[in-house]
C-alpha cells in the first residue's frame, strides 16, 4: 500500500514539518519524479508512485527529531509502517544510511550492519 500524494500532504500537514522541510521534501519528489520518469523511458521499472511518496515523507517526523534528537529515518519508517507504508517505511529507513546484505534489490531495514554501508557525507539530510 502506498499512499497518494494527498495523503503523503496531508500527513506532513499533521506531523508539523516545518516550512523549510516541507519545501525540500517537495523539490526532492519533483527531482526524484524526473529522474526516475527518464530512466523508466530507458527501461528501468521504477514505481513512481513509491518514489513520490518516499520522496514526500522521508522526513515526516524530522521536525520533532530536532527537539528529541532521534534518527528521523528510523522514527520516520516506524511510523510509515505502522500506517501500513511498509514499502515507503522501508526507503525512508535507508535515506540517510543505505544498507545492502546479500540481495542488491533489498532494501530492508533488517539489513542494516551487514556488509556494505554507506554514509552520507551530510549530516541530517
Ligand atoms: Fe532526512
Amino acid at each position: 500500500m502506498i499512499p497518494t500524494k494527498e495523503e503523503c500532504l496531508r500527513l506532513m500537514s499533521q506531523y508539523g514539518m516545518l516550512e523549510n522541510i516541507a519545501a525540500h521534501s517537495l523539490e526532492v519528489a519533483r527531482v526524484a519524479l524526473f529522474i526516475s520518469t527518464e530512466l523508466n523511458k530507458k527501461g528501468q521499472k521504477i514505481d513512481l508512485g513509491l518514489v513520490e511518496a518516499a520522496s514526500l515523507l522521508h522526513d515526516l517526523t524530522k521536525t520533532e527529531c530536532l527537539r528529541t534528537k532521534e534518527d528521523h529515518a528510523q522514527t520516520g519508517s516506524q511510523v510509515l509502517k505502522g500506517m501500513g507504508y511498509e514499502r515507503v517505511g522501508e526507503v525512508v529507513a535507508q535515506h540517510i544510511w543505505l544498507c545492502k546484505e546479500g540481495d542488491s534489490t533489498s532494501i530492508s531495514g533488517a539489513a542494516c550492519g551487514g556488509s556494505w554501508r554507506f554514509r552520507s557525507s551530510r549530516k541530517n539530510m
